[in-house]
C-alpha cells in the first residue's frame, strides 16, 4: 500500500473504522427491526451503538455525514406499500439515560427559558410502533409509519382495523388534523398471539413491540386485524386549526384529543421541575412490569407550547423533550458455562454462568434454564450470545439463543448421572420435569431439608431439633447425615454458641426417645420422594419389616396398595443408592428399633376389624399418631368425627365434645388401656 501523503492521526483511523462499523451495524439491525424480523440485538444495544455513533461524530466532526443513521433514524420503507411523504418530520427523541443527565437536560431547558421551575408534562416511553393519522374532513384519509421520518408506508388499510383508532371525529373537528402515536400490541394479546403461532408451529415473535410492527406490516389486512393493536395518542402532526383556539400546552392538547375519542394514556401526568419528573419516573417504574403494556422509559415534554417553540430543535429531535430510559430488561451476554444447582429437595436445576452483564439494574452473572427440557427447547450451548432478561424482582432467565452468533464446535447439554454435590444417581422420574438427586440422606445440598424432615413430629418426631439447630449443626460440619443425631453427646451440643446444658441435655433426650419407632414414620423420615405418611404406612403393613422393603424391586413395589411406577420406581432407586443404605445401616447400629408390622392385616382379620373408632383428648402414653397407627394395623378405621356408625370413642384428659356426643349417643367410651385390651382380644365386644 503507498504511504499516504498525510497521515491521519492514529485516533482518526481508529474513529473512522469504529464509526464505520457502528453504521453498518445499525443499518442491519434498524432494517431487520423495521421489516419486523428478530432483531439482531436489543433495543438497549441498539441505543449504546447510536450514542457511541453520535459521540464519536461529534468528536470528529470531519467524519459526519448526511447518510449516518443519527441524521435519519428509522429504516427503509417496504416496496410492497406505498410510500407517504409526512408533510411535517416525524422526529425523534433524545435519550437520558441516568439521573444527572435528565438533570443537564433540566439546566438547558432552564437556561434557555431563563425560568427556575419548569412544568413538564411526562408520559410513559410506549414501546411500540410511531404512527401518523391524517384526517380530512372528519375522516381518517392516510395512515403512515414513521419510516424515516420523512417518507413512511402507508398501512391506511391495516391501521383501519385497529378499533381503538377512531375512523371519524366528532362534527367540530379540524378540517385537517394529523394525530401522532403509537402503536402497541397489549402483553395479554402478544402472549396470546404467541401461544396461537405456537400451536399452529408458526413463528413466535421476540417481544410485543415486533409483534405490533410484524402485525401492522401485513400486506393482508385481515391478518392485521387478527392480531389485536391498540393506538396511543401522544401529539399532533400538522393541523389547520381554522376557527379552533389551538390549545396552549402538552396538557390541554391531549385533554383536546380525548375529546375527540383518541385513547391517550391515563399514566400521564404533569410534573414541576427535576424533583418532580424524577419523582415520576421513579413511581412508574415501580410500575412498569405490571402495566398492560410494554415501556422502555418515560418522557417529559415542556408543557407550555409557546416555550416549546422558544426552545426549537436540534437536529432531529426537540430540545423541549427527552426520553428517560428504563434499564433494559433484556440483554445479549455470552454463556461461559453450563452448571447445575441441587436445590433443597434434591431437584436439579442447570444455571448458566454468564458473562457478567448488567441488566434490569444489577449486574448479573448466573440466569437459570429452569429443566432439561427447557434447555433443549432453547437449545443453550455453552459459547451462545443468549438474551438474558431480568424484570423488576424476578430471577433472571435466559429468553432465547441469537443463532446467528453461535460459535463453531459447540455441543449440545446433557444433564449429569450423578449429582455434583454428592455423586448420588440423577433420576427424573416418568412424567416429571425435573430431575432429582437420589442421596436424600447424605447430599450436602439437601441436608438441612433433610435432617429436619427427619427430625419432623410425624416422622422421628426429635423435639427441640428444629431449623435453628439444624442450621447450626449443618453450618459447623457436626451432622452431615440423620446417623450422626445418634451419635450427639450433651457436650458437642453444649458446645454450640446458645445452648444451654440444659437444653442441650433435652435434645439428646429426645434423640434417644426416637430411637423407638414406628416402621411407618421410621419410612416416612427417610424423605423418599413422593412417600408421605399413608405411602410409608402401606409400605409398612405390606412389607412388615425393613429389610423386605429394602429388597423389594420394582414389581414387588407395585403390589404395594396404591402404588403406580412412578412411586415404585422413586423408591427403588432410593433403596438402591448405596449412599442411602449406608445411612440406614447406621441408623440400625445407632439403636433404633421399631415394632415391627405384622404383614398387612386383612380387613376381616385384624381384631379391630370392621369398626369405627374416635379418639379424643391426651391418652396417658400413646400421641394420637400412635393410637391412629395402632388402630389402623389391627384393621380398624380412626374416624375423625362421632356419629351413629362410630363402634368406639378412645378418651383421654381434657376430652370435649366428642366425649360428649358419644356419651349422647350411647357409644361406649375407652380409655388407653381399654384400647390396647381391645386390640389384645382382652375385652368382650
Ligand atoms: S413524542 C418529537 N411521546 O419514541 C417527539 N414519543 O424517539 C415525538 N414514543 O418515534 C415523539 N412514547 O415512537 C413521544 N409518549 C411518547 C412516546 C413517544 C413512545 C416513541 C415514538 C417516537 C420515539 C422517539
Amino acid at each position: 500500500m503507498p504511504a499516504a501523503r498525510s497521515a491521519p492521526p492514529r485516533g482518526a483511523t481508529a474513529a473512522a473504522a469504529r464509526i464505520d462499523a457502528r453504521r453498518a451495524a445499525h443499518r442491519d439491525a434498524a432494517y431487520k427491526d423495521y421489516v419486523g424480523d428478530a432483531p439482531d440485538g436489543t433495543d438497549a444495544e441498539y441505543d449504546a451503538w447510536m450514542r457511541e455513533l453520535a459521540e464519536l461524530e461529534a468528536a470528529h466532526p470531519a467524519l459526519a455525514s448526511p447518510d449516518s443513521p443519527t441524521q435519519r433514524v428509522g429504516g427503509a420503507p417496504s416496496d410492497a406499500f406505498e410510500a407517504v411523504t409526512h408533510r411535517l418530520p416525524m422526529l425523534s427523541l433524545n435519550n437520558a439515560f441516568s439521573d444527572a443527565e435528565v438533570e443537564a437536560f433540566d439546566r438547558r431547558v432552564r437556561d434557555a427559558l431563563g425560568i427556575e421551575i419548569v412544568r413538564y408534562a411526562c408520559e410513559p416511553k410506549f414501546d411500540g410502533l410511531a404512527i401518523s393519522l391524517v384526517y380530512e374532513g372528519g375522516h381518517l384519509t392516510v395512515g403512515a409509519t414513521r419510516g424515516d421520518g420523512t417518507t413512511g408506508e402507508n398501512v391506511t388499510a391495516n391501521l383501519r382495523t385497529i378499533g381503538a383508532i377512531p375512523l371519524a371525529l366528532p362534527d367540530g373537528a379540524p378540517r385537517r388534523l394529523e394525530v401522532r402515536g403509537e402503536v402497541v400490541m397489549l402483553r395479554r394479546d402478544f402472549d396470546r398471539l404467541n401461544a396461537a403461532q405456537a400451536a399452529k408451529g408458526e413463528k413466535t415473535f421476540a417481544n410485543p413491540r415486533n409483534a405490533a410492527a410484524g402485525s401492522l406490516r401485513q400486506l393482508d389486512p385481515r391478518v392485521t386485524a387478527s392480531r389485536r393493536l391498540t393506538f396511543l395518542a401522544y401529539g399532533i402532526g400538522e393541523v389547520d386549526w381554522g376557527a379552533h383556539p389551538p390549545p396552549g400546552t402538552h396538557s390541554t392538547l391531549m385533554d383536546w384529543l380525548v375529546s375527540l375519542r383518541f385513547p391517550v394514556t391515563r399514566e400521564r401526568a404533569l410534573a414541576a421541575g427535576l424533583a418532580g419528573i424524577l419523582d415520576y419516573y421513579r413511581r412508574l417504574g415501580e410500575r412498569r412490569s405490571s402495566l398492560p403494556f410494554e415501556i422502555d422509559g418515560v418522557v417529559y415534554k415542556v408543557d407550555d407550547h409557546a416555550q416549546q417553540r422558544a426552545l426549537g430543535f436540534v437536529s432531529r429531535a426537540p430540545r423541549f423533550a427527552v426520553a428517560h430510559k428504563f434499564p433494559a430488561e433484556e440483554l445479549p451476554t455470552e454463556v461461559l458455562g453450563i452448571d447445575v444447582q441441587v436445590g433443597r429437595t434434591g431437584a436439579i436445576t442447570p444455571v448458566a454462568r454468564l458473562k457478567p452483564v448488567f441488566v434490569g439494574g444489577v449486574t448479573v452473572t448466573n440466569a437459570t434454564l429452569h429443566n432439561e427440557d427447557e434447555v433443549r427447547r432453547k437449545d443453550v450451548r455453552v459459547g451462545d450470545t443468549v438474551i438474558v432478561r431480568r424484570a423488576g424482582d424476578v430471577i433472571p432467565e435466559v429468553v432465547r439463543v441469537l443463532p446467528e452468533r453461535r460459535p463453531a464446535g459447540t455441543s449440545l447439554f446433557t444433564m449429569p448421572e450423578a449429582c455434583p454435590e454428592c455423586g448420588s444417581a440423577v433420576v427424573r422420574l416418568e412424567g416429571e420435569a425435573i430431575a432429582r438427586c437420589t442421596g436424600g440422606l447424605i447430599c450436602p445440598a439437601q441436608r438441612k431439608a433433610s435432617l429436619l424432615h427427619f427430625a419432623g413430629r410425624r416422622a422421628m418426631d426429635i423435639e427441640g431439633l428444629g431449623e435453628k439447630l439444624v442450621d447450626q449443626l449443618v453450618d459447623g460440619g457436626v451432622v452431615r447425615t440423620p446417623a450422626d443425631l445418634y451419635t450427639l453427646g450433651v457436650a458437642k451440643l453444649a458446645a454450640l454458641e446458645r445452648m444451654a446444658d440444659r437444653s442441650a441435655a433435652n435434645v439428646v433426650a429426645a434423640i434417644e426417645k426416637s430411637k423407638s419407632t414406628t416402621l411407618q414414620r421410621f419410612v416416612f423420615a427417610l424423605g423418599i420422594r413422593h412417600v408421605g405418611e399413608a405411602t410409608a404406612r402401606d409400605l409398612a403393613r405390606h412389607f412388615g419389616g425393613l429389610d423386605a422393603l429394602m429388597g423389594a424391586d420394582g414389581a414387588a413395589l407395585l403390589e404395594v396398595r396404591d402404588v403406580g411406577p412412578v412411586l415404585a420406581e422413586s423408591i427403588a432407586r432410593f433403596f438402591d443408592e448405596p449412599h442411602n443404605r449406608e445411612v440406614i445401616e447406621r441408623l440400625r447400629a445407632a439403636g433404633i428399633r421399631w415394632t415391627e408390622h405384622a404383614p398387612a392385616p386383612t380387613a376381616a382379620g385384624g381384631p379391630l376389624a370392621g369398626l369405627s373408632l374416635v379418639l379424643t383428648g391426651t391418652l396417658p402414653t400413646l400421641t394420637r399418631d400412635e393410637a391412629k397407627a395402632m388402630i389402623e394395623a389391627a384393621g380398624g378405621k380412626a374416624a375423625g368425627s362421632v356419629s351413629a356408625k362410630t363402634d368406639y370413642v378412645v378418651a383421654g384428659a381434657d376430652a370435649g365434645s366428642k366425649l360428649a356426643k358419644a356419651q349422647e349417643l350411647g357409644i361406649p367410651v375407652l380409655d388407653e388401656d381399654g384400647l390396647k385390651n381391645l386390640i389384645a382380644g382382652k375385652e368382650a365386644r
